[in-house]
């Protein structure tokens, strides 16, 4: 039997980006939450997913949401991106947000964002994976680095890459 800490090891060699989930909490405040399960999914319909575990402080927050945004970060939102994943408060300062045709809250300063509407929600093990069906989106043309996640840690893209 693989155990969970073999499994979390083992699946940390797949080095991803880092996204902050965007959305409104069950009191209306914008609240974020940083990830790294994204993943493209289709392009017709445009489908992105991601996972919630079951066990966090928000699931009853993301249960309950109609609209998300997903923020791509780029290497210099570390900060952002440790306050979103602490177990302490998630909630987004106002000066740190726009909102996408008066959806769910997006984060200015991302490499990218989608706009999305809950498109599935399907239980899976210890985590809820979201799919949403994506309604705009947004990238910047600019040449900065992404925040890399690897085995744990953030790194950065080997140089020359
Ligand atoms: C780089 C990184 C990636 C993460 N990816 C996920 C993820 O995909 N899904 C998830 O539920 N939590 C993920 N987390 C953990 C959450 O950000 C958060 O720390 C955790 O849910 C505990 O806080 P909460 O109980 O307030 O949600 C990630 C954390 C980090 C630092």
């Amino acid at each position: 039997m693989t155990s969970p800490l073999d499994l979390r090891q083992a699946f940390g060699h797949f080095g991803t980006g880092v996204a902050i989930i965007g959305f409104h909490d069950r009191e209306n405040r914008p609240v974020g939450l940083t990830i790294n399960s994204f993943a493209s999914v289709s392009l017709e319909p445009a489908l992105l997913s991601w996972c919630l575990a079951n066990e966090s402080q928000l699931y009853a927050d993301v249960a309950a949401v109609s609209r998300f945004s997903v923020n791509i970060l780029a290497a210099d939102q570390i900060e952002l991106s440790n306050r979103m994943a602490g177990s302490g408060s998630h909630i987004f300062e106002a000066d740190e947000i726009e909102s996408i045709n008066g959806g769910a809250p997006a984060l200015k300063g991302a490499l990218a964002q989608f706009d999305c509407h809950i498109h599935d929600k399907v239980e899976a093990g210890d985590h809820l994976m979201l799919i949403g069906g994506i309604d705009g989106v947004r990238h910047c043309s600019d040449q900065r680095a992404p925040l890399i996640y690897f085995r744990g840690a953030y790194t950065a893209l080997a140089e020359g890459a």
